[in-house]
């Protein structure tokens, strides 16, 4: 099977790199101008460009597309609608069009910010109602995949956490490193959702394409916790001090993008279908904690 991963550099797009089956042909794509996984082929490619997404697809023929790129950083989304639009839309319809020219199948990545949080949590039936901009942008990449004829997957997940090199901060690196500092943080208690280990994540796309899926799945942690509450266990499992982690309403953090509140993906399909690891958030972050001893200091931060 050949696959090409899009994003191949961000938190997921590495993870799907290195976990990926050993037959597979993989190609990997991104801005940057070399991949962060040694000992790949890489190409660099902007998606919102059409002639390059059409080229790099014509030439390398995959059997799957993987697209983990996206424009993700859910405040900067506000100020920057045209770039969000741009990668989490316009780039889908490229990538839509090199399929249907070449036949590759392709396996979407979404989100529950598609959601309002009004009462969840959703199962794949239930209608989205996005509350911000980056919500809409990956409802509307959503739709575009729904309308094509392509043989196409979508996997919504969320609270995306894990190890990864020259990545933006994720929930998980962010607080250890400011609890490590001796940081106070303020952490909201009326967020609820699942938390997923990125390497699961991976790992079940990976089942998604060899089993040929089609439609929606929702893929994430198995637990819903608020975020408070996953940060204390956090704090508890890499031996942080909790006392650090103060209780806040998100209605007083006053963060630029307004969030799904009571959310949470419910997953049973996903685990039914595919039987995959979704692990509750103790076991994922201890996988994570694992993963943190076999590496060096250098190994999992950011820079
Ligand atoms: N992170 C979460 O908590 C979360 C939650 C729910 C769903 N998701 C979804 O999961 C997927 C993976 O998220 P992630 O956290 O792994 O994202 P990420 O770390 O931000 O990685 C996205 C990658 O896409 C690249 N990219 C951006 N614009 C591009 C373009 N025009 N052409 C080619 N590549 C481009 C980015 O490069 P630059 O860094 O240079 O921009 C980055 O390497 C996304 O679809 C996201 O919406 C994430």
């Amino acid at each position: 099977m050949k696959c090409l991963v899009t994003g191949c550099n961000g938190l997921l797009g590495q993870k799907l790199m290195s976990c990926a089956p050993a037959d597979v042909d993989l190609l990997g794509v991104d801005l940057q101008s070399e991949s962060v996984v040694s000992g790949v082929d890489y190409q660099r490619t902007d998606l919102g460009e059409e002639q390059q997404v059409l080229a790099v697809v014509r030439r390398f023929r995959p059997d799957w597309i993987l697209n983990a790129a996206a424009f993700t950083d859910v405040d900067g989304a506000e100020k920057n609608q045209p770039l969000c639009w741009r990668v989490n839309v316009t780039a889908v319809e490229h990538l839509v069009t090199a399929c249907l020219q070449t036949g590759a199948r392709m396996l979407h990545i979404s989100t529950d910010y598609v959601f309002d949080g009004r009462n969840g949590p959703y199962d794949e039936q239930d209608p989205p109602n996005p509350l911000g901009y980056y919500g809409r942008s990956k409802w509307a990449g959503e739709c575009v995949l729904q309308h094509s004829s392509l043989h196409a997957v979508i996997a919504r997940t969320m609270v995306l956490y894990g190890l990864g090199r020259r990545v933006r901060p994720n929930f998980v690196t962010w607080l250890i490193e400011a609890l490590a500092r001796g940081q106070s943080v303020r952490i909201v208690t009326d967020q609820f959702g699942n938390t997923t280990l990125a390497d699961e994540l991976a790992e079940a796309l990976w089942k998604m394409a060899a089993l040929e899926c089609r439609g929606l799945y929702h893929v994430a942690g198995s637990e819903i916790v608020d975020r408070y509450t996953f940060a204390v266990k956090v704090a508890r499992i890499f031996d942080l001090d909790a006392d650090q982690i103060q209780p806040i309403a998100t209605a007083d953090l006053g963060q630029q993008a307004p969030r799904p509140l009571k959310s949470g993906l419910l997953v049973d399909k996903a685990m039914n279908e595919l039987g995959v690891r979704l692990s509750d958030v103790e076991t994922g972050l201890r996988r994570l904690k694992e993963q943190f001893q076999t590496l060096s200091t250098a190994g999992y931060r950011s820079d």
